[in-house]
């Protein structure tokens, strides 16, 4: 109830009431820290805690950043890393874009809100205020097209007509307050009742910041529905500079688009089904002339006069499938086989087969490898395949000394 801005600086004068020691859980980077810090309460604010749906501000009390604003009964805490002194005078800053931003989503809601409840019908549930895009819950299983569109064209022509927005406050036993929009009181609410007007179109209780004149909404784009919970709707809403902002990551993004898929806008979908149509032929082609390519490798090692009792072979790129090809192939009662696929260093895949598996752990050990066999054949992971050659030299080794021999 106290929060109020002077819009010209957005700077506000004040003085330190308490600094308490305090934590902040946050998440960075979808990683959870915990901050140590001081709570501040000060004189006023201008900062407004989270609430009503309204995520808080951001600000500097004199040079210190506010990185949490939260409300405790009437008060607000303002989270911060360095101690404040005590009936310290200071200067409030408020974050001005931040702040706007979240003015021109929440009137936006309001407005969006009303007109779906005159319209159609449709009752808010909820709704939030996302990083990029926000989000109102109505209380009906769809919303068509058409009412998409009517109701948009509506919203617009509100902001066009300029319709200023209120403040009041009512004392909670006013009569007046029965015709309001509201969700209840939160329990530990102090004080009057913060009405906000849309004038002639809506009265709502609600604690958030909002902007004076709908012309500040400039625009409202709803993007689309999205299906809510048990026979809810998502409305999804930008308004005011996210139109804006979104019309130029759209642009870029397709001005991008336009020169990889070197086609115009209208043909991208299609241009990209296209592309992972022919993507999919393409791994189909591949893995039969991998399969092709199994066959004539273990034909040709078959057909080699000179071929011994060792057969070892790598390849970048290929699967387990290859590898059981050529081991199928291959007689391995009489013929040691030891393939791997990957890369020239890293991981892999590998398959071990013939008469002597005596040797394993020490290839497991070597290829650093994980595996399972039956039957004579054994294969798995190679978590490296640096030490191959060492593998390959061990195993012809002890081919050439008869396979037979024990460890
Ligand atoms: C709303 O904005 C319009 C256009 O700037 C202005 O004419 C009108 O007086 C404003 N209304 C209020 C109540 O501020
Ligand atoms: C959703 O609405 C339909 C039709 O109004 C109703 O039959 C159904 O029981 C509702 N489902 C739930 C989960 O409320
Ligand atoms: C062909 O398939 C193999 C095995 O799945 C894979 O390793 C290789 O990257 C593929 N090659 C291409 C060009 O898709
Ligand atoms: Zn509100």
């Amino acid at each position: 109830e106290n929060f109020r801005a002077r819009k010209e600086e957005h700077i506000f004068v004040t003085s330190v009431v308490s600094c308490c020691p305090a934590e902040l859980k946050q998440e960075v980077n979808g990683k959870k820290e915990t901050l140590r810090g001081f709570n501040i309460k000060l004189q006023d604010t201008i900062l407004f805690p989270e609430g009503g749906g309204q995520p808080d501000d951001r600000g500097l009390i004199g040079e210190v950043p506010v990185l949490r604003v939260k409300r405790q009964g009437p008060d607000a805490l303002h989270f911060v890393a360095s101690a404040l002194e005590e009936g310290q005078e200071v200067r409030l800053k408020v974050d001005w874009d931040r702040r706007f931003d979240h003015m021109q989503q929440h009137s936006g809601q309001h407005l969006i809100t009303a007109l779906a409840d005159k319209m159609f019908g449709y009752k808010t549930t909820s709704w939030e205020l996302g990083h990029q895009r926000s989000t109102i819950e109505l209380d009906t299983p769809s919303v068509t097209p058409a009412q998409l569109q009517e109701l948009e064209e509506a919203v617009n022509e509100k902001i066009r007509a300029h319709l200023p927005v209120s403040v009041q406050l009512l004392s909670v036993d006013d009569p007046a307050l029965e015709k309001v929009r509201s969700r209840g009181l939160p329990e530990d609410h102090a004080g009057p009742v913060r009405i906000v007007s849309i004038v002639g179109i809506d009265d709502n209780m609600c604690c958030g910041t909002h902007v004076s004149n709908l012309s500040h909404l400039q625009v409202i784009k709803l993007l689309g529905t999205e299906k809510g919970k048990k026979n809810k709707t998502n409305l999804i809403f930008l308004a005011g500079n996210r139109v804006l902002k979104y019309a130029e990551t759209s642009y870029n993004t397709e001005r991008s688009l336009v020169s990889l898929l070197k086609t115009g806008p209208d043909e991208h979908v299609e241009a990209v089904d296209r592309l992972q149509k022919s993507v999919k032929l393409l791994q189909k082609t591949n893995l039969s002339l991998l399969r092709d390519l199994a066959v004539l490798i273990a034909q040709n090692f078959k057909n080699d006069p000179q071929k011994g009792n060792f057969f070892s072979l790598h390849k970048k790129e290929g699967d387990n499938e290859f590898m059981n090809i050529i081991a199928n192939e291959i007689n391995t009662e009489e013929t040691l086989v030891f393939l791997t696929v990957g890369e020239e260093k890293g991981p892999g895949l590998f398959l071990l087969a013939g008469p002597i598996l005596f040797v394993l752990t020490r290839v497991l050990e070597l290829l650093q490898g994980k595996g399972a066999g039956k039957n004579g054949r054994f294969q798995g992971k190679a978590n490296s395949m640096a030490r191959r050659g060492e593998v390959e030299a061990l195993l012809r080794r002890r081919c050439q000394h008869g396979i037979s021999q024990e460890e």
